[in-house]
């Protein structure tokens, strides 16, 4: 067995967030190896895993632990207190299969419905605007979609401010370093949000409103755990954002979706005529841009992973952009190719931007469905319902900022309905 390499020093937590999506890739070329050491967020060792092998590992609930090692920070801001993301074990199966049981096929369909019809009601207002800012008015637009698929009540003369906290949520990625400005402005976000939602829940529960049987509100509110107990209403208001928040995150996708299109203009074609074009289209672009950027777990038990050995109560953490842009496992990773996933396997290890292993059992993104039908809604409006321009921008992706996205936000402007 040969001992683990390392990014030497006390805290690189600074340095990650400096190099960003790039830290780990940079330190494996560095040190000449697949799994390396290094120590952050208050100076705790972390060994970094990668590829396939290295998420076939993490997702094995007997070997890793994922209760608990979520920064406390991004649980404050990001997840909320008690979320899915934070439990692990039968509570966690338990509740998963809850979230699982709204991804029914008429509910699919509802969220491919709702977000067609949003987009084609939105084309009148893009036309009449001088400039759209792609990112800022998908995440509007997406508030409305997740807020009604969701059965929350949301008002119209809300919906901006809703959006704007969500963003601010979803932008807290940050605050896994403690100097993150944003820390107080996100978690008023959440206590705002959530305020909004256990009122509902509340209301719900008593009768005075009546959600649609099969919505998240509706059966969040009236859900019971494996030993007949409700949710407490704090909880299940944070459960009950979990199910539409990162909905509203699908902006980021959506505007380097436009990315995309832009800089590889044969796709719009292809997206207008081949039928599962938008589907591959969608899984690239989850693929290439930057979103999440790595996962924590730990050692249940000494592991033996690669030749190195891996001592029980080792904090892990997966590279999950590390993997997506692995040469192991994607041909010329860095060549933006939807045609790869024509014979792409399915494997739950390797395409991993929303979790990997199994929905039901692992803490895999319960919205990963949900996400492919939006986007390929949303790149159809985009390629084949109205035309525009994109004017000059700055539109550098830059992989050395978490979370990542686009300097402009990708702008368009003379949107025209094609008839
Ligand atoms: C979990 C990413 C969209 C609901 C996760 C995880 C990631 C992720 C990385 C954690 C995986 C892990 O810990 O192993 C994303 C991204 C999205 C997205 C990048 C798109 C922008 C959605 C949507 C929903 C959703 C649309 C709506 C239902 C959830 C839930 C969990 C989760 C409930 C917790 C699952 C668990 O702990 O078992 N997501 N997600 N996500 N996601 Fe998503």
């Amino acid at each position: 067995m040969s001992t683990i390499k390392k990014d030497k020093g006390l805290d690189n937590t600074l340095k990650v967030l400096k190099q960003g999506y790039l830290y780990t890739s940079n330190q494996r070329k560095r040190l000449n190896t697949d799994v390396f050491e290094t120590r952050a967020i208050g100076g705790n060792r972390f060994v970094v895993l990668n590829g396939k092998e290295g998420a076939e590992l993490f997702y094995d609930n007997d070997r890793i632990q994922r209760e608990g090692m979520l920064p406390k920070r991004l649980v404050n801001t990001l997840f909320g207190k008690g979320a899915i993301h934070t439990i692990d074990g039968k509570k966690h199966i338990d509740r998963k299969a809850l979230f699982m049981s709204l991804m029914t096929e008429g509910n699919l369909q509802y969220v491919r419905e709702l977000t067609r019809n949003y987009w084609l009601a939105n084309t009148q207002r893009m036309e009449n605007m001088d400039q759209v800012n792609i990112y800022r008015e998908s995440v509007v637009l997406l508030t409305r979609v997740g807020t009604r698929w969701a059965g929350v009540q949301a008002p119209e003369e809300e919906i901006e401010r809703i959006a704007t906290d969500m963003d601010i949520m979803i932008d807290s990625f940050k605050a896994i370093g403690t100097a993150f400005k944003g820390y107080k402005s996100s978690k008023d976000a959440r206590r705002r949000v959530e305020d909004w939602l256990e009122d509902q829940i509340i209301q719900t529960r008593k009768g005075k409103i009546h959600p649609p049987e099969g919505t998240a509100l509706y059966e969040l509110s009236h859900w019971e755990d494996y030993k007949g107990n409700p949710m407490d209403s704090r909880t299940c208001a944070i459960d009950l954002m979990n199910t539409f928040r990162p909905l509203i995150a699908i902006n980021r996708f959506v505007a380097f979706g436009m990315l995309a299109m832009y800089e590889n203009p044969t796709t719009v074609e292809k997206i207008k005529t081949e039928p599962d074009y938008a589907y591959k289209f969608a899984q690239e672009v989850r693929r290439f841009y930057p979103f999440v950027p790595f996962l924590p777990g730990m050692a249940k038990e000494d592991i033996q992973f690669k030749g190195h050995d891996i001592e029980k109560g080792t904090r892990l953490v997966l590279d999950v952009y590390g993997t997506l842009h692995d040469e192991n496992a994607w041909e010329n990773p860095n060549e933006f190719r939807p045609e790869r996933f024509e014979n792409w396997d399915g494997s739950p290890f390797d395409l991993i931007p929303q979790g990997g292993g199994d929905y039901w059992t692992n803490h895999r993104c319960a919205g990963e469905w949900i996400t492919i039908i939006i986007m390929e809604e949303t790149m159809k409006y985009f390629a084949s319902r109205i035309s525009f321009d994109v004017p000059e921008q700055d539109l550098t992706v830059n992989l050395n900022s978490i979370p990542g996205y686009i300097n402009s936000g990708f702008i368009i402007e003379n949107v025209r309905e094609k008839v």
